[in-house]
């Protein structure tokens, strides 16, 4: 292959007057000023798409990546995206960049595409030193929406904190970056092999690796069955979004479900402007179709990068935190999980449903906060093998990211093998562990000087709730949570407000860390309820005693604050 010599040069705008000499490429060393707003949150930085437009935002970003990270160059890189709005383009400015940078090799979904588990099993597997994933998750896109920008390192999990703090350090005194002056003739639609400068572009199908590793966890022959039998009827909703074309070669092309199982597959810029977050109040008319009689018998749903799940059975949305502790005390039904698992990990605000099933299994059982990368080093260690998250996330130790359409696929591996409805596997498990009621109260707060005094007035009085009556609920215990990472001794404070009543009742606060304007303020609640008689009434009921103390201990009417935004 004829790989063209690099010429740098200096340069204060990107207009190039001088043509380099004869067969090399032109290096443009931009010079150029730091944002003070590039502090990624917890997964990744989002900013809204206006921002990243600014002129050298995101390549500020991406230099600040090289810089801190200098044994990219000469090391292979991934690059895919979610498909949002501006993943072209951002696209384009990374492959001049990596090639500017001296990076051997890229190898780049096709179209521009990888899901974040895709991307997360690609590095690995193409044993990259990195990779960009080009996302903002389930937030909106579209010329008025979101972009986002993930790091992930060699193991395909998100940097660790220590080194996001080292990045976004390195963009607050960042003065220039690198640049190829072209990527022209370069076509991320075109699989094979093609050439920017030195660097070698690898175009590869975005789902074929991804579709192999599922197949050889689970067991695709039982699950076949299971869905040629005629009777079990599934829909999978791709909310417009990655997924899309990863869910019909998995679920229509190698399980034979019919032609129209996965709903809005086709990955649009705007997510058809919809908020591609699988949840019932953002999937509301999906989470409908199983409200019925005739409904059927099995739903999953993923959000705009394919990380999020959501599974349904007729008449009934799985909570998460049950998901992630049902798939724990039955793994063993499932070929990848056969011999059992070494620990299981859930993030602070998640049910404690899953600590229960671990006692149970005498396997351990680790609370992390917020935020998938603290599960990394447990996986890495192979102290866990499996995790979840509230927010709709969980996977296992095949991969470093959440994975939804793997979640989909463990539910139906189960279903296969045992036979039962969701209704059934998720009584039962309630029969002999007790049921987790749980609801997340999301309350929007335009002004996050406001949500920042409320969490603080709550944080300096922690201390003192506990022995606090209110409503007939009385405080056990109150603390914020400092998670100490058990492989590298590492301490995160201030990782959300913890409150637990005497009668096994749990309330957190935190702010959320991924919104992009405004704050928003999460109030989790949890009520443990062993006696059987009692399971079957609705969360909202249940915990409307809890949500009275958790409004009146943050003196949420004193800011200002009435109804929740959601209530998921
Ligand atoms: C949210 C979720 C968190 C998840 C993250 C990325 O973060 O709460 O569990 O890891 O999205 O999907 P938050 O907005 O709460 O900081
Ligand atoms: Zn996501």
């Amino acid at each position: 292959m004829n790989m063209p010599a690099l010429y740098h040069t200096q340069v204060s705008t990107q207009t190039w007057q001088t043509a380099p000499p004869e067969g090399m490429m032109k290096v443009l060393t931009t010079i150029t000023r730091p944002f003070n707003d590039q502090k990624p949150g917890t997964a990744g930085l989002r900013k809204p798409v206006a921002v990243f437009r600014q002129p050298h935002y995101l390549e500020n970003f991406i230099q600040s990546i090289f810089d801190t990270c200098p044994a990219l160059s000469n090391a292979a890189l991934v690059i895919g995206g979610d498909g949002r709005f501006y993943n072209r383009e951002a696209i384009a400015i990374l492959l001049r960049m990596a090639a500017a940078n001296g990076v051997k090799r890229v190898v780049v979904g096709r179209g521009g595409l990888l899901s974040t588990p895709a991307a997360s099993l690609m590095i690995p597997h193409v044993a990259a030193a990195g990779g960009f994933i080009l996302t903002a998750s389930h937030n909106p896109g579209g010329p008025e929406g979101d972009f986002g920008i993930k790091f992930n390192i060699a193991n395909g999990g998100q940097a660790s904190e220590t080194l996001t703090n080292a990045i976004y350090q390195r963009s607050l005194n960042i003065d220039r970056y690198l640049i190829l002056d072209t990527a022209a003739g370069i076509d991320i639609d075109a699989p094979g092999r093609q050439a920017l400068a030195a660097m070698s572009i690898d175009i590869v199908d975005p789902v074929a690796h991804y579709a192999d590793t599922l197949e050889r966890l689970f067991d695709f022959e039982r699950i076949r069955t299971l869905v040629a039998n005629g009777k079990f009827r599934m829909r999978f909703d791709a909310l417009h979004a990655v997924t899309g074309p990863y869910a019909e070669e998995i679920l229509e092309h190698r399980l034979g479900a019919p032609p129209g199982t996965v709903l809005h597959g086709i990955p649009r810029q705007d997510f058809a402007g919809q908020h591609p977050d699988p949840n019932p109040h953002d999937a509301a008319g999906f989470v409908r179709l199983f409200m019925g009689a005739d409904s059927p018998d099995f739903g999953g749903a993923s959000d705009g990068d394919g990380d999020r799940n959501m599974i349904l059975g007729r008449g009934h949305m799985v909570s998460p935190g049950d998901s992630l502790a049902v798939l724990a005390a039955s793994a063993r039904h499932v070929p990848g999980y056969r011999d059992g698992l070494t620990g299981v990990a859930r993030s602070m605000p998640t049910s404690q449903a899953v600590d229960r099933v671990a006692g149970k299994l005498g396997v351990p059982c680790y609370e992390t906060p917020s935020g998938w990368r603290f599960f990394c080093n447990l996986l890495d260690a192979g102290m866990i093998s499996l995790c979840g998250e509230e927010s709709f996330g969980t996977s296992s130790n095949h991969a470093r990211e959440k994975d939804g359409l793997w979640a989909v696929l463990f539910w139906l591996n189960l279903i296969a093998v045992r036979g039962e409805t969701v209704d059934e596997i998720l009584l039962q498990h309630w029969r002999e562990y007790g049921r987790d009621f749980f609801q997340r109260h999301d309350f929007f707060i335009a002004d996050t000087e406001l949500s920042e005094q409320l969490m603080s007035r709550l944080a300096n009085s922690i201390n003192t709730l506990a022995g606090k009556q209110t409503g007939g609920l009385t405080v056990r215990t109150a603390d914020s949570f400092t998670y100490r990472d058990p492989v590298d001794g590492s301490i995160s404070r201030n990782q959300g407000l913890r409150v637990f009543t005497e009668n096994g009742g749990r309330i957190v606060y935190r702010l959320s860390g991924t919104g992009t304007r405004g704050a928003t303020l999460r109030i989790y609640l949890e009520q443990y309820e062993t006696d059987q008689s009692r399971q079957q009434q609705t969360p909202a009921s249940v915990l409307a005693p809890l949500a009275r103390m958790a409004y009146t201990l943050a003196r949420l009417e004193n800011f200002g604050i009435s109804t929740p935004t959601s209530i998921i």
